[in-house]
C-alpha cells in the first residue's frame, strides 16, 4: 500500500530532509585522503544527535552504523571501517535521518582528490540520471517511467544498472511501497499521486550489472570488480512535478541543472 502524506507530514519530512542534506554537505568536505570511513560515520552520528534526529540505518535489520560508506567497487551498504580514503577513490555515502516520526534518505558519491576521467563520468552520469528521472515525475505518470528513464539515460552512456536493489517509498518507515526499480519498461505500475514520498536512487556500474553480497551480509560489490556509483534523494510528488526534500534550497533549483 502506497501511503500519501498530508502537508503536515511533508513539512516534517522536509525538516528531516534538510538534516540529511546538511550532514551530507559537511561529510563531502571530509572526503580527503587519509580520512577513515569510520570517522565519517562518527561525524554523521554526532551531527544527527545535534539535530535531535536518530540514524535511520543503525539497527535496521542489524545494520551496525549510521551511514553506509561504499568505496570504489562497493555499490551500497559498505560498513564504515578503518579503511583510509586515498587519492582517486570514490565513496558513496548513504544516510537516513529519523526525525519526529519520519525518515529522509539520501546518498551521494564523492570523489577523493583526483579521480580518473572515466570514473568522474560515472559519477556525473549517475547523478544526472536522477535528475532526468525527476523530470518525468508528476501526478498521473506511471511509476515505471522513473526506472525506464534512468535505464535509457545510463545505458546510452555505456554504464549498467544493477537489478538486485531498488528505490522505495519512504515516510514513517524507511522502506515503504512502492519499490522503484532503476530499469524496466515504461507505462507500468501504479500512477504517481500528489503527496507520495519516494526515495529515488540510481545505482550504476561501469561494467557488468551483476552484484554480490559479501560474507558480512551487508557489503554489496560488483562481481567483476568494476567501480560503481549511487545517488539518492527523498522527493515528494507535488501538484505540478516534484520537490526534492534532501537538497538545500539553493541546490534544489534542479530544473536549472538540466
Ligand atoms: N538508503 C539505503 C536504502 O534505501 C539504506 C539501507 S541501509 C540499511 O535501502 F542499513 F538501512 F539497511
Ligand atoms: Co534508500
Amino acid at each position: 500500500m502506497i501511503v500519501v502524506k498530508t502537508s503536515r507530514e511533508i513539512a516534517i519530512m522536509r525538516e528531516a530532509g534538510m538534516i540529511v542534506a546538511q550532514i551530507l554537505d559537511h561529510l563531502k568536505t571530509l572526503c580527503l585522503p587519509g580520512v577513515t570511513t569510520r570517522h565519517l560515520d562518527q561525524v554523521a552520528e554526532k551531527m544527527l544527535a545535534k539535530f535531535h534526529a536518530v540514524p535511520s540505518f543503525k539497527g535496521y535489520g542489524g545494520y551496525p552504523a549510521s551511514i553506509c560508506a561504499s568505496v570504489n567497487d562497493t555499490l551500497i551498504h559498505g560498513i564504515p571501517s578503518n579503511y583510509m580514503l586515498k587519492d582517486g577513490d570514490i565513496i558513496s555515502i548513504d544516510i537516513g535521518a529519523y526525525y519526529k516520526g519520519y525518515h529522509a534518505d539520501a546518498a551521494r558519491t564523492y570523489m577523493v582528490g583526483h579521480v580518473r576521467e572515466d570514473v568522474a563520468k560515472l559519477v556525473d552520469v549517475t547523478e544526472r540520471s536522477f535528475f532526468e528521472a525527476l523530470r518525468v515525475v508528476r501526478p498521473g505518470v506511471p511509476l515505471s517511467n522513473i526506472g525506464h528513464t534512468i535505464q535509457s539515460f545510463v545505458e546510452a552512456h555505456g554504464f549498467s544498472l544493477p537489478r538486485d536493489f531498488t528505490g522505495h517509498g519512504v515516510g514513517q518507515a524507511l522502506h515503504e511501497d512502492p519499490p522503484i526499480p532503476n530499469y524496466g519498461l515504461p507505462n507500468q505500475g501504479p500512477l504517481l499521486k500528489e503527496g507520495m514520498t519516494l526515495a529515488i536512487e540510481p545505482m550504476v556500474n561501469m561494467g557488468t550489472y551483476h552484484t554480490k553480497v559479501l560474507a558480512d551480509e551487508w557489503t554489496v560489490k560488483t562481481t567483476d570488480g568494476s567501480w560503481c556509483a549511487h545517488y539518492e534523494n527523498t522527493i515528494v510528488v507535488t501538484a505540478t512535478g516534484a520537490e526534492i526534500l534532501t537538497l538545500k534550497k539553493e541546490a534544489n533549483e534542479w530544473e536549472k541543472k538540466m
